[in-house]
């Protein structure tokens, strides 16, 4: 099967690859049912902020257990515009992990803030004991990042938050239909972020994001903060942004959410789950721990190698397995922070899991028995090395 990937170098690396990480193409095999709904908002004119917007935001609001939901252009400006409407920018602080993609912590530069960062744990997650060392007088809030779709310690991190006055705003990109010991976790704190990215669970054909609270207030601020501040197309409430799901891909996440979540997720934690059984015993491999009455959602499956890491990938690939790393070099190392003057050894668990990762394939795609012969080729690698 032909590999497109949107990152041209990749896709010419992959060619060989059977086993992909990523099935772009194979996602939206039915793209002509799609092609039918947008065709309506098309003829209906109705481009920004119509009814597939409406209707999206009423349904993931509902499928999260959050009272509002704020479609956004993408998971960043979701990011961005949740501090915004905190105020928070030049001289304020917010606590985050130096362990996620990038834009977490871009997200808090951009706005003004410095971003404090909190070491890991084991299972990628902020470390919610570490994080009353880190507040001071500036501190506004704490960005914790569910991390592969792992909720973080909420009740803890909540806590915290009550006790220091602070703003909690979650980066759950990775976390669609993740539940917190049965919960939604939007009741632990102020704003939930996520990203519709191509490569995220619940994906849109292009860029998309979204805001999950409980705060009339905050959501209808957003709503403005999202739309130039704009009450209706004559009064400006305040100075905004434009940053607002197109209806286009509001319509094709409609469709993704009525017919293909579900299956995204049980399969995702299916195939999560048979990879811990078939690695559980081979000693050279750390498992994510796990936590029976969390519901992971598995947007990531990570295992921890004790030894050769590169070499274990490079196998992996000559055996036509994609295995990657998400993702190599921690936030504060990286020649963007150097302004922040970390230095390698300030955030070990961070450090140590950056070189030891490994980051299988454990989409809605791949099948049991490729799932048995990743971990097979994963076994002989260890038995030869
Ligand atoms: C943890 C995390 N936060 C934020 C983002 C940003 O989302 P977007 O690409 O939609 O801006 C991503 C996307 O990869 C992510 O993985």
């Amino acid at each position: 099967m032909k590999n497109l990937n949107y990152v041209k170098k990749q896709f010419n690396q992959n060619k060989s690859i059977k086993i992909n990480h990523t099935y772009l193409i194979e996602q939206f095999f039915d793209y002509k049912k799609i092609l039918k709904e947008i065709s309506k908002v098309v003829k209906k004119g109705d481009y920004t902020l119509g009814e597939q917007v409406e209707i999206f935001e009423k349904n993931i609001a509902k499928r999260m257990k959050a009272k509002h939901a704020i479609s956004v252009g993408n998971g960043t400006d979701a990011l961005y515009l949740s501090l915004k409407v905190f105020g928070i920018g030049d001289g304020d602080e917010v606590i985050t992990p130096p362990y996620s993609f990038i834009a977490t912590t871009a997200s808090i530069v951009t706005s003004g803030a410095k971003p404090v960062f909190v070491d890991i744990k084991e299972d990628y997650n902020i470390d919610e004991n570490k994080i009353e060392k880190a507040i001071t007088k500036r501190t506004k809030a704490i960005m914790p990042v569910h991390w592969a779709g792992k909720p973080c310690e909420l009740k803890k991190i909540y806590q915290i938050a009550k006790k220091y006055k602070l703003k909690i705003i979650q980066d759950s990109s990775h976390a669609i239909d993740t539940l917190y010991y049965k919960n939604s976790i939007v009741k632990y704190g102020d704003l939930c972020t996520f990203s519709m990215h191509p490569l995220k669970n619940l994906n849109v054909w292009g860029d998309g994001g979204f805001i999950l609270t409980n705060d009339t207030r905050l959501s209808k601020k957003l709503n403005l903060l999202r739309n130039h501040g704009l009450k209706n197309r004559n009064n400006c409430e305040f100075f905004g942004y434009n940053s607002r799901l197109d209806s286009v891909q509001a319509a094709v996440a409609n469709f993704k959410m009525k017919n293909k979540l579900n299956n995204i997720t049980n399969r995702r934690i299916r195939n999560a789950l048979l990879f811990d059984k078939l690695l559980k015993n081979n000693n050279q491999i750390q498992l994510v721990p796990r936590e029976k009455k969390i519901k992971e959602v598995f947007h990531l499956y990570h295992i921890n190698v004790k030894k050769k890491r590169d070499n274990l990938i490079k196998f992996l690939k000559s055996k036509s397995i994609d295995a990657k790393v998400h993702y190599p070099i921690p936030i504060h190392l990286q020649k963007a922070s150097k302004f922040l003057k970390h230095k390698k050894g300030d955030f070990p668990v961070a450090e140590r899991l950056a070189d030891t990762s490994v980051s299988l394939p454990v989409h809605e795609f791949i099948t049991k028995k490729e799932i048995y012969h990743v971990c097979n080729m994963i076994n002989l690698f260890f038995d030869k090395n």
